[in-house]
């Protein structure tokens, strides 16, 4: 199974991915990560990544495929997996149906105002070595500024910045929105409001999931 996570910059997707890892063991792909990860190391593509990123624009198609593509050829994706942040283009939905997959596919649209995205992007903090994701005033760490799970120091993203966040959310509508009309017109395409609270949003997806699963409801569960 692959489940597709679209929205715009701060509508819960990493939070969403992260709340059907716990549940249902589907590894989290986020090429969002992926990209920081190359970014902090430094590689060649990290440097060119950084120089995008930073300007709120998408990064070349052709790097976000490579990186995709490897990471999905390690061990833990073959029973399912959720994606992130991509596709986020229509080039990038036609790479990833090139992909194939053996299993359904199900697309969640998490719907939020620009106005809530401000609110949420000032306020994350994340922990640049295992990606958790934080809110000072919704998900606060136990501890101030240290990550529950590894005890890292929490970062604030060099991106959510207000003119960052505000060229972010421009390059969302201009090319990732168009891929809602894309996905439903498809079987499993679901709109979901993600302006309600983070465990609602959580519970509601898991809802869809056990259905089209057809499991008893795991809504609440995590492992
Ligand atoms: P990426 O890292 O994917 O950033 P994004 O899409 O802008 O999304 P965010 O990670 O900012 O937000 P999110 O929706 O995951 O929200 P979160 O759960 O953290 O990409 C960064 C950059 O990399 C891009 O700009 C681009 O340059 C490049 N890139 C990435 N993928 C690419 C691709 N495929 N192609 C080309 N370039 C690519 O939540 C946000 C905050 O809100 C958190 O603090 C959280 O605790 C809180 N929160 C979450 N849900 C709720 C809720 N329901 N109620 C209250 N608070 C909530």
């Amino acid at each position: 199974m692959r489940i597709i996570l679209l929205g715009a910059p701060g509508s819960g997707k990493g939070t969403v991915a992260e709340g059907l890892r716990s549940t249902y063991g589907f590894p989290k792909i986020s090429t969002g990560d992926l990209l920081r990860e190359a970014v902090r190391e430094k590689t060649p593509l990290g440097l060119v990544a950084a120089a995008q990123m930073g300007k709120g624009d998408l990064v070349d198609d052709s790097t976000v495929l490579a990186l995709l593509r490897e990471r999905l050829a390690k061990g833990d994706c073959r029973d399912g997996y959720v994606l992130d942040g991509y596709p986020r283009n229509l080039a990038q939905a036609d790479s990833l149906e090139a992909l194939g997959l053996a299993g359904p596919e199900i697309v969640f649209d998490l719907q939020v105002s620009d106005g809530v995205v401000l609110q949420r992007l000032a306020n994350r903090r994340t922990c640049p070595k295992c990606e958790a994701i934080y809110h000072l005033v919704n998900k606060p760490p136990k501890k101030a500024g240290i990550c529950d799970i590894c005890g890292t120091a929490l970062v604030q993203r060099a991106d959510d910045t207000p003119e960052v966040i505000k060229e972010r959310l421009k390059t969302y509508h201009a090319k990732t929105e168009p891929l809602i009309a894309r996905y439903a017109t498809r079987g499993h395409f679901h709109r979901i409001d993600g302006d309600a609270a983070a465990e609602t949003v959580i519970r509601e997806v898991r809802r869809i999931l056990d259905s089209a699963l057809d499991r008893p409801a795991q809504a609440g569960k995590s492992r």
